[in-house]
């Protein structure tokens, strides 16, 4: 789809209003900009002091958007796949996610001290389980904790905005070095033009898209090419990257918001499968065919029938500019005598 930055995206358009409002904001000046990025931490785990585990809802959405997160075998070596969630707060993703996937292990860690004490104490916290710990991505290798090569999936949940874009890609390759070849990251964050950014008052512009809370706590709001810019910059191939909307109901003031979030996945580069988009590969139709005899024999009724609709639009899309990535031919070749494969969602199927 078409950008057109003064006037905004597919998933929002601008007024004339808000263009004004953002022409017109002005950039805090150096001494608070590292004033602000030195107190990172401390905002944060001030946060959770006086907000302590109520502040987010509990991420119940994650294994819908991500399917892959309830796959109980890894796809790389047969064995119980490791999970890394990024920035876990006090466990909102997490305990829904060992909720419904009981072969999952997984490491989570955030910044805040404060966090993770929340996280240690959930009832569903157990050392079987999970491996909670205290890190800043942005300055300690996850490798002194992690194997190298080691981590299947990672999570990053509203978690690269609280990150200065100075340390983005820092922050990412960090991510590259656990993770195995051909895992990913599945991602989700503010997306540009959110209703929160559009909100800012006057001192709270950082620097481009880039804002303060009144809490000292930062967010970041992502074009899709500023997020497809840092994660290849850090090595990571993009096999999903697009604006999603959503509705949110604010109860106290009984108004209802338009969010504009992000949602990706970006894949470690496997040496031996170099993804490369739909159109390179085997022809979208062939593979389309194939998929769906496939899933047929392998999933469930009501797992079928979704993606039988998205491949259906699929089918009808392919011709337009459709960004739909290898990874699917790649994954098919190597499970088409295996027990599972990664199929598009509904949303991957867009329009032109
Ligand atoms: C908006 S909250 C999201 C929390 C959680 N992912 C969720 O979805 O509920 C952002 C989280 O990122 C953490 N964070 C920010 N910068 C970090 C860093 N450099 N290293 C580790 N965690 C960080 C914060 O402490 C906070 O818990």
């Amino acid at each position: 789809m078409e950008e057109d930055p003064g006037r905004g995206h597919y998933a929002k358009k601008l007024t004339e209003k808000e263009i004004k409002k953002l022409e017109h904001e002005q950039q805090l000046s150096d001494y608070q900009r590292t004033k602000f990025e030195r107190e990172a931490k401390k905002s944060w785990d001030l946060f959770y002091k006086r907000n302590t585990t109520h502040f987010f809802k509990d991420r119940h959405w994650i294994t819908r958007e991500f399917p892959e997160l309830l796959q109980a075998i890894s796809e790389v070596d047969d064995s119980h796949p490791v999970l890394l969630e990024v920035g876990c707060g006090v466990g909102n993703a997490l305990f829904p996610l060992l909720e419904e996937n009981d072969a999952l292990f997984v490491h989570a860690c955030d910044f805040s001290p404060r966090a993770i004490e929340f996280v240690k104490s959930h009832p569903g916290y157990t050392e079987a389980r999970c491996s909670a710990f205290v890190c800043d991505i942005t300055e300690e290798p996850l490798s002194s904790r992690l194997r190298e090569n080691s981590v299947d999936i990672a999570l990053m949940i509203f978690v690269l905005s609280a990150i200065s874009p100075n340390n983005m890609i820092p922050a990412l390759k960090n991510i590259f070095q656990v993770l195995k070849p051909g895992g990913s990251v599945l991602f989700r964050d503010y997306g540009l033009y959110d209703h929160a950014m559009l909100r800012f008052g006057r001192g709270h512009k950082i620097s481009e898209n880039f804002y303060v809370r009144q809490d000292g706590t930062r967010a970041y709001y992502f074009s899709e090419e500023k997020l497809a810019e840092v994660c290849k910059s850090a090595g990571f191939q993009v096999a999903e990257n697009r604006y999603i909307q959503r509705e949110t109901v604010n109860h106290k003031d009984s108004i209802s918001v338009e969010r504009i979030f992000v949602q990706g996945r970006f894949v470690k580069p496997n040496s031996e499968c170099t993804p490369k988009p739909l159109s390179d590969c085997t022809s979208p139709p062939t593979i389309i065919t194939r998929c769906l005899s496939l899933y047929r024999t392998t999933h469930n009724q009501t797992i079928i029938h979704t993606r039988i609709v998205a491949l259906t639009k699929m089918k009808q899309y392919y011709r337009a500019k459709m960004v739909f990535y290898c990874p699917l031919s790649i994954k098919l070749e190597r499970c088409e005598s295996s027990s599972s494969v990664c199929l598009p969602r509904d949303e991957d199927c867009r329009p032109p």
